[in-house]
């Protein structure tokens, strides 16, 4: 610390709420600095598994947990969340400040989301049916509604009769769907701002002032490099921008407070929605993995997409993001295997590269190398040092480490907070 950015590098879903609530523990405060609910992170407290959505992980810890302007926010979404770690003990009011900049999710984002990917049919994206992309696609076209614009009960009618008047026109006449009620709509904002008033604020001081305060600031990415807007598999990606770079504008600091930049990878590689995937496997090992890592969206339940670890894909979103260290998670989850292969390249068109091609036209094209290595055959879930790992496990990370070009700091192997060895 004292200011961290954990971010993932695969295509989402690699540990990050596990990381995060691992760091968490040194922070004072916890901030996610884009997309939405979306995300899902998970993190078992002994027998007690918490999903979070929106609110960041470390409020698990009591720290203060900040939702920053680059992010889209339901509020409905954020309330059900708030009541739910309520009931199980967890304070949120108090320790949740939320960005008056901040774009809010409303209800014709996720009715024409579901209607668009209806009409894209086989060419869907595959999306969480959150609201995700259209919030951010108003917000771009400069018709979002903002957390901050709640406020003010005569500009939010105003505002939200002209946004909705144009929204029921694309939802009736394009897309042939119900339009949504406006004066509905107008009273539950207004409830849900009665009920989050004092958690809205400028957020860009708060986490300013602590850094400046040389407090620990912990800074949440949400899915994974891979899903970025501009840099992953377009379009099969996400709205927003999960590199670390997007911190600065996504909270509103400068990009000088960033002193490390920790990146979350699986031991293998998942996915969920559409799109390329050079690692995939066959059904039958992908059903194996899939059932002992639980590899099940935590946001939709979805089965994941399984892959072997893929240092290209590694090694660009190092790049991307200026990741110093890997922490690597669900290693136990290979003790299975005789051997595993680890992509270390592609073959495009008789041709090998090293670099992962931005078309996915070309990336179709490419098919993955790889090279093998020997298992370990254990189970390593209760090894709490590196050097108790087993050497075929050892040499697993410290191939991963070569071809990537970073060290691996941290290496997860099991879901419980005691399940994690630091290097
Ligand atoms: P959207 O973010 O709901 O628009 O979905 C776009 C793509 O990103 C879909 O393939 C989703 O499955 C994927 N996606 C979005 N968030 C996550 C995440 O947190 N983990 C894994 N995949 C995600």
């Amino acid at each position: 610390m004292p200011a961290t950015v954990v971010v993932g590098s695969q295509w989402g879903d690699e540990g990050k709420g596990r990381v995060v609530d691992l760091l968490a523990e040194e922070a004072d405060l916890v901030v996610r600095y884009q997309g939405g609910n979306n995300a899902g992170h998970t993190v078992w407290v002994g027998d007690q598994r918490y999903a979070f959505h929106l609110i960041p992980t470390g409020i698990l810890r009591g720290k203060l947990s900040v939702l920053g302007a680059g992010m889209v926010i339901d509020l409905e979404v954020l309330l059900e969340e708030e009541s739910e770690l309520a009931s199980r003990g967890v304070p949120v009011q108090g320790n949740l400040r939320i960005s008056e900049n901040a774009h809010l999710i409303l209800p014709y984002h996720k009715l024409i989301e579901e209607a668009e990917e209806k009409r894209r049919g086989k060419r869907a994206i595959g999306t969480t049916r959150r609201g995700i992309g259209p919030a951010y696609e108003d917000k771009m076209a400069r018709r979002g509604l903002r957390v901050g614009d709640l406020r003010d009960p005569d500009a939010l009618a105003e505002k939200l009769s002209d946004v909705v008047e144009y929204k029921n026109l694309m939802l009736t006449k394009v897309y042939k769907s119900p339009p949504v009620d406006p004066d509905r709509l107008y009273t539950d904002l207004r409830a849900f701002y009665d009920h989050f008033a004092d958690a809205i604020c400028d957020t860009s001081v708060i986490v300013h002032d602590a850094l400046v305060q040389e407090q620990r600031v912990l800074f949440e990415g949400a899915h994974g490099a891979m899903l970025d807007i501009d840099w992953g598999t377009y379009p099969y990606v996400t709205s927003s921008n999960p590199l670390a770079g997007a911190v600065s504008a996504g909270i509103g600091i400068g990009p000088q407070w960033i002193d490390r930049i920790v990146g979350a990878a699986k031991a293998y590689t998942t996915r969920v929605g559409a799109g390329p995937f050079p690692t995939e496997v066959e059904e039958d090992i992908a059903k194996d993995m899939r059932d002992s890592g639980g590899e099940y969206g935590s946001t939709t339940g979805r089965a994941r997409r399984i892959g072997w670890f893929d240092a290209v894909v590694v090694g660009k979103t190092v790049r991307l993001n200026g990741i110093q260290g890997l922490a690597i998670t669900h290693l136990d989850v290979l003790g299975r295997f005789e051997e595993i292969p680890v992509c270390v390249g592609y073959r495009c068109g008789g041709e090998q590269v090293s670099v992962l091609p931005n078309q996915i036209e070309l990336l179709a094209r490419c098919e993955a190398v790889y090279e093998s290595l020997p298992g370990w055959k254990s189970d390593i879930s209760q090894v709490k040092r590196f050097a108790d790992l087993p050497q075929n496990a050892q040499r697993y990370l410290r191939h991963i480490e070569e071809l990537v070009g970073v060290p691996v700091s941290h290496v997860l192997v099991g879901r419980q907070r005691d399940q994690s060895i630091f290097i």
